[in-house]
């Protein structure tokens, strides 16, 4: 599925990210002082330098590792950016692509922030991703008064065109479709009814991916997902739709060359079936499309306060998701959502009642390793070597 240059692209950036994360766990600063013109040099962060990055850990199985993160944490903050560049080779925006960011009006773009993050990566030696073009969260206030049946596809062209051409030859890959698949009774096809749907009908996903396939013809385009990990009614439901809806695409010729599953998890909660989920890898395989672990955290929102309990909690549910997604080869990307505890969407969005800070993520909040950070190296060693296709 997945084209020549494509792949090509994929295998080399991932020799070009094992050699650079190579050099960077061999220690000394690659931040480039430049981007912090007015802030201090950053401090040598605490991180051992004799471990090799999870980065370099992936890379050595031909897997990459990444996280989500906002400009500003990494341009206020300079420890954090350090610790990022170190362990990461790819970044994705975690903010800056999303409609309400980059679309101050319908006529308009605003690429200041989206722009700063390219330049930072590509001087750390990072690629990035692409996330979302379409969503139906996150959408400017002029949205609702401005989207009309009639000028819909206008403005989902125009929005994929723009962007995707601007950055095109410079996106690991993109999101191209995110969260389309909310099961309900009413629908059969489990389509979310978002704007698009309500105005283009269920092709507007078709749509998205041929108009992103256009604008840069070697990108690789991904449908991504939430809630596909448990054994649940709800879980069940999703995994059936977003394979259905594959296959769909898929026999349409549409171009679309991998599944992002999001994988926020909870630690408290006992509903993963590895057989079940290495099931539903291997059909989304069978189809001939590579699998990204798109958006990895996992909550401690429930957990007893303790902290070294709740560590290990956490550190086992990574482990034991990573070792049964990497069993199935077609499994090529694992990118955590956000890399510290310092900055985590779940301290806002998924608080703890007892008000102690939520600790979900691989770095603990002073970007120190943490034992999610060993579950994950870990699940990288354990991993058989990706071959390139
Ligand atoms: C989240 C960001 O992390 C938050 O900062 C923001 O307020 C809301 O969105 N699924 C997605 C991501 O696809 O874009 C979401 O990111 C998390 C859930």
């Amino acid at each position: 599925m997945v084209s020549i240059n494509r792949r090509a692209f994929l295998a080399t950036s991932a020799t070009i990210a094992a050699e650079i994360v190579l050099r960077l766990s061999g220690g000394g600063s690659q931040i480039n002082d430049q981007l912090y013109a007015a802030t201090p040099l950053p401090v040598r962060n605490s991180l051992p330098t004799d471990e090799m990055t999870l980065a370099a850990r992936a890379a050595r199985k031909g897997l990459q590792y990444g996280a989500a993160t906002n400009h500003r944490f990494l341009r206020t903050d300079p420890a954090f950016a350090h610790a990022f560049a170190r362990e990461c080779s790819i970044l994705v925006p975690e903010f800056e692509f999303k409609w309400s960011r980059i679309r101050p009006s319908a006529e308009t773009f605003d690429f200041s922030a989206s722009d700063w993050l390219f330049e930072f990566a590509e001087q750390h030696g990072l690629q990035v991703r692409g996330h979302p073009l379409v969503w139906h969260q996150a959408l400017p206030r002029w949205f609702d008064s401005t989207v009309t049946p009639q000028n819909a596809e206008r403005i989902l062209v125009h929005h994929i065109t723009t962007i995707v051409r601007r950055y095109a030859g410079r996106v690991h890959s993109w999101d191209v479709v995110n969260e389309a698949i909310l099961p309900s009774r009413r629908s059969p096809d489990g389509l979310i009814n978002s704007a698009w749907l309500k105005f283009l009908g269920p092709d507007y996903i078709d749509l998205a991916f041929r108009v992103a396939a256009e604008a840069d013809p070697n990108a690789v385009l991904v449908l991504n997902d939430y809630g596909l990990d448990y054994e649940t009614r709800h879980g069940k439901s999703k995994r059936r739709l977003v394979l259905s809806l594959l296959e769909r695409l898929v026999a349409a010729g549409t171009p679309v060359h991998a599944l992002g599953i999001q994988a926020h998890l909870r630690a408290w909660e006992d509903r993963f079936k590895p057989a079940e989920m290495q099931k539903f890898l291997q059909s989304v395989a069978d189809l001939g499309l590579d699998v990204f672990v798109t958006e990895l955290d996992v909550s401690d929102q429930k957990l007893p306060g303790q902290i070294e309990y709740r560590d290990e909690k956490v550190a086992r549910v990574y482990r034991d998701y990573l070792d049964t997604v990497l069993s199935v080869p077609a499994v090529k990307l694992v990118i955590t959502w956000g890399l510290s505890d310092r900055y985590t969407w779940l301290q806002y969005h998924r608080p703890r009642s007892d008000g102690l800070d939520v600790r979900p993520l691989p770095l603990d909040s002073d970007l120190q390793r943490k034992p999610a950070w060993t579950a994950i190296a870990s699940a990288f060693d354990r991993a058989s070597h990706r071959e390139s296709r």
